[in-house]
């Protein structure tokens, strides 16, 4: 796409300081192409990968430079003018919005992570979301459409109905709105989202939710003893995907997580969000969220580069997501 006659292809392997070996790294974190490594962070790229954070910057520009994917931009000067395209999307609580420094962002992940069994509220925010999608820009929307990859069987039209109701849209149109896949497994997941930038050509998406990111891999893991390095990449490459995804239709990309309640099979420390490291580094915004009395739950910023970390009350009510009170 987008390559003319003669034309050189760009691959990894042509980016500054990267040998064979450089290659299978990157390759095995889910770096496996110019466009994810163009829109990587060096940050991350170092981290992940095991190199210095300058030779990651030199991968990443080089990166940007040799990109030529459909219309994706080509220069580091293109990126950071789509940087300043970001929207933001309301959660419908202003509680949560102002946490979140006004919505949910563009071109970036946010992860809500909380206990499991409805403690958190976490797809009931995906549902609000949702329908918040579709709602016009006026009123913290983005007149767009939704994608849902649903790996628990979780989703409720019923929910989208009496959630559009109460912001006096029209129901029918909002469920058109929102398309559904069911993923029966992880690498279906992986499949979903890699076909999503195809849908998106045919289909204004703007909005991207996975729930819940994790419960396959988790349960995979689990179920077969396989292999943790396996799964880890596995995760690491889907999130990239995701990343592109939001990268490339300035879109929001939310996706929930659970806490693993049995610490000692999964990943690490016990309270801590699947997937530990590899998740928290791709996602942008996570948000803690935990049951409070009366329906409320709180939701807390976690480890965001940019906004103060802070704690809000939020509250599911038979309309949707609301604020808390204090
Ligand atoms: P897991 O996926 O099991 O980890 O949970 P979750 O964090 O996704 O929780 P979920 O969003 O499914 O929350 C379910 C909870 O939302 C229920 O226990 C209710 O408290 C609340 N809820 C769901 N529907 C309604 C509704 O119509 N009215 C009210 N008031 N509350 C609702
Ligand atoms: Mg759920």
């Amino acid at each position: 796409m987008g390559e003319k006659e003669g034309e050189k292809k760009y691959t990894i392997e042509d980016l500054p300081g990267v040998g064979e070996a450089t290659a299978e790294k990157l390759r095995e974190n889910g770096y496996d192409d110019l466009m994810t490594l163009a829109v990587a962070s060096p940050k991350d790229l170092s981290e992940v990968c095991g190199i210095g954070e300058g030779a990651a910057i030199k991968i990443i520009s080089a990166a940007r430079k040799y990109a030529d994917v459909g219309n994706f931009e080509t220069g580091g000067e293109q990126i950071l003018e789509r940087r300043r395209e970001i929207q933001k999307l309301t959660t419908g609580s202003k509680n949560l919005d102002g946490l979140l420094g006004g919505g949910l962002e563009t071109q970036a992940i946010t992860e809500f992570f909380g206990g499991e069994f409805g403690s958190g509220g976490k797809t009931q925010i995906m549902h609000q979301l949702a329908v918040n999608a579709t709602m016009p820009k006026e009123k913290g929307g983005f007149d767009a459409d939704v994608l849902i990859i649903d790996t628990e069987n979780t989703f409720r039209p019923e929910r989208i109905v009496q959630m559009a109701r109460a912001k006096d849209l029209d129901s029918d149109n909002v469920l058109r709105r929102i398309h559904v896949a069911r993923a029966y497994n992880s690498h279906h997941q992986i499949l979903l989202a890699e076909k999503a930038l195809e849908m998106a050509k045919e289909f204004p998406i703007r909005l991207l939710i996975v729930d819940s990111l994790t419960s396959h891999f988790r349960s995979e893991y689990m179920g077969r003893g396989g292999s943790l390095a396996e799964r880890q990449q596995l995760l690491n490459r889907h999130m990239h995907d995701l990343l592109k995804f939001g990268t490339i239709n300035n879109a929001v990309i939310a996706v929930t997580n659970q806490v693993s309640a049995r610490p000692d099979v999964f990943f690490g420390d016990p309270m801590a969000p699947i997937g530990g490291n590899i998740v928290g580094h791709t996602a942008t915004f996570r948000i803690y969220l935990r049951k409070a009395k009366g329906g409320k739950r709180i939701a807390r910023l976690i480890d965001s580069p940019h906004l103060p970390e802070g704690e809000t009350v939020i509250q599911v009510t038979e309309d949707g997501i609301t604020d808390g009170g204090v």
